[in-house]
């Protein structure tokens, strides 16, 4: 399988892999059972996504099954904003582990720069955006006291590799001066509408590699009501006449458009055929000019912008 070998540990990240935001609780262990069995090696979660002791089942079960060792997989997740203080970090990490029954992440980031009052896992787990009131609490940890703490994770091994998501430029190049371990990965949403190009070509001299998430656009946000009514990719005309040229889906295509640039892609889905779709978009290329038309879709359209739920939260402002 294609991938990406991250600066720092050495390991190899897989190009394609699987995206566990959404995936429905009661079949997340069957579906990333079956996710294994067709292939994926990377799993991309989160302590947000309230699905990682399922996810954990259905990587303990394909590995009894024999169908991968823990050591073929590269299992990602992510440190949720009311835990950045440096005493939470290891503490919630251990949580984590725990819930997928494994005793190392091959990559772990730091979800969002933004931190949040601390909630007890006891008193609400996943602890979300919001306080029992329904308002936002902030928090003061600044990123550089969240970043040695996952430094000690590093350290500890309880973390290959950690990196950074949904941060820009500007807060890259601060860590970067004083990162005693360099952030691996940045992950980002990324798609025609939102391709971020500055942002990229910061990460590529850096040595940093990215993983665009939501690579459908306006898609996964459909059931939220959060598309912002942006016509979806998928139909968009542009994407499905350089599919039919292809013989390839839309989806295919839009993930291939950013696996050739060099981006990783961790697509989801809840159902076995899209799933298996997915995984398979690396067998074709796309034209140069074909790329460059996929890209002039950009209108630096973002939908998932922490803005929305509170001004304080405004990062990408
Ligand atoms: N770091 C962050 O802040 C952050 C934020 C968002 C997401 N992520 C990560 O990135 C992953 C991917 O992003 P995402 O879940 O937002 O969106 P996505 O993978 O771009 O899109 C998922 C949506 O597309 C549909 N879909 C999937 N494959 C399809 C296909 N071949 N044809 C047509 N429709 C298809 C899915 O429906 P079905 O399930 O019905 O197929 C779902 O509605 C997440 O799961 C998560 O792991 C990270």
């Amino acid at each position: 399988m294609a991938s990406i070998v991250l600066k720092g540990s050495g390991q190899k990240m897989p190009l394609v892999g699987f995206g566990l935001w959404k995936v429905t609780k009661s079949s997340c262990a069957d579906t990333v059972y079956n996710a294994i069995k067709h292939g994926y090696r990377l799993l991309d979660g989160a302590g947000d996504y309230g699905n990682e002791k399922e996810a954990g089942e259905g990587v303990a079960r394909a590995i009894k099954d024999g169908l991968v060792k823990r050591e073929d997989l590269f299992i990602t997740s992510k440190l949720w904003n009311t835990f950045h203080a440096r005493e939470h970090v290891r503490a919630l990490a251990e949580h984590q582990l725990k819930l997928w029954g494994i005793d190392y992440f091959d990559l772990f980031l730091i979800h969002f720069p933004i931190a949040l009052k601390y909630v007890d896992p006891s008193h609400r787990y996943p602890p979300e955006w919001f306080g029992d009131d329904g308002k936002v609490y902030l928090q003061n940890s600044p990123i550089q006291e969240t970043w040695e703490a996952m430094e000690g994770l590093h350290d500890a091994g309880l973390a290959k590799n950690i990196g950074i998501s949904n941060f820009s430029g500007g807060l890259i190049l601060d860590l970067m001066r004083y990162a005693r371990v360099q952030p691996s990965v940045l992950q980002i949403e990324h798609h025609p509408y939102l391709t971020q190009e500055p942002l990229v070509k910061l990460a590529n001299e850096l040595g940093i590699a990215i993983t665009a998430y939501s690579s459908f656009g306006p898609q996964s946000f459909l059931e939220l009501n959060m598309d912002r009514d942006a016509k979806l990719l998928l139909d968009h005309n542009v994407v499905t006449q350089i599919a039919s040229e292809h013989q390839k889906t839309p989806a295919q295509v839009l993930l291939r458009w950013a696996t050739q640039r060099g981006i990783a892609v961790i697509p989801k889905s809840n159902n076995q055929q899209r799933l298996m779709q997915n995984l398979h978009c690396t067998d074709f290329n796309l034209s140069p000019e074909q790329i460059k038309e996929i890209s002039a879709l950009n209108h630096n359209l973002r939908f998932n912008d922490p803005a929305d739920i509170d001004v304080r939260l405004s990062i990408f402002a």
